[in-house]
């Protein structure tokens, strides 16, 4: 192994074994995921925990493919501006567009993960109130790790997509969402039809321990 490679060689338990097994697919089956699995999965979504517990977590499940197809070609018309903006080659912007369509209308299901601030504790203060709508978020991302491990769990793969996060407006229209939800990501989800190996940065490159001095 890498010296600068975390250890993914060790595995204590269930639970740990599927968080470390996990991995983003973004290619799947053509075989549907029953409705009773999905809600399974959406189960465990909910049991994250939360900032005061108040759950601000919103999920949308889509399997109707006229609605996906409507969605990511919305989507990419979006795209498409934002990478036009960047002055990006055209042909690339057409293959960035075209691969993005392919891979999300292909995947059996898409949950739309949105984040709700209407049961969040309201301040004055404008940095304890920036502080409860990141607190909102690191939430909803919680139920959205959640989920993906749950799915794991359960032979279904999944990846978080960052697009609507770039286009809410835009997403919330498509899917008729009501006012508060706030779209933070797109999560793709089916049988696998892919098998992936990453590596992660070594822990010590990413934690600090301060131990009790030994006397
Ligand atoms: C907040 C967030 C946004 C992401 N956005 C995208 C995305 O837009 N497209 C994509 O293909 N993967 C996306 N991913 C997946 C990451 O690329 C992936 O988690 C990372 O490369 C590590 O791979 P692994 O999940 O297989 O361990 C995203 C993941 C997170 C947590």
């Amino acid at each position: 192994m890498d010296s600068n490679s975390a250890d993914d060689t060790f595995v204590d338990n269930d639970i740990v074994e599927i968080m470390m097994s996990r991995r983003s697919i973004r290619r799947y089956t053509n075989e549907s995921v029953e409705d009773s699995l999905i809600k399974k999965i959406l189960t465990a979504a909910i049991w994250a925990p939360s900032a005061h517990n108040r759950q601000p977590w919103r999920f949308v499940v889509v399997t109707d493919s006229v609605v996906k197809r409507r969605l990511v070609s919305e989507m990419g018309k979006r795209l498409r501006k934002d990478l036009e903006a960047d002055q990006i080659d055209q042909a690339i912007i057409e293959t960035d567009v075209a691969r993005s369509f392919k891979r999300i209308t292909s995947a059996p299901v898409l949950v739309l993960i949105s984040m709700s601030k209407i049961d969040m504790d309201i301040y004055q203060d404008l940095q304890r109130q920036e502080n409860e709508t990141i607190m909102a978020i690191q939430s909803t991302a919680m139920a959205g790790q959640n989920l993906m491990l749950a799915a794991h769990s359960f032979g279904i793969g999944t990846c978080w997509l960052c697009a609507p996060l770039f286009c809410p407006g835009v997403v919330k229209e498509v899917l008729n969402l009501p006012q508060d939800w706030e779209p933070q990501g797109l999560i793709t989800m089916g049988f696998p039809a892919e098998s992936k190996r990453k590596n992660r940065q070594s822990l010590d490159s990413r934690a600090l321990f301060i131990r009790e001095k030994s006397t």
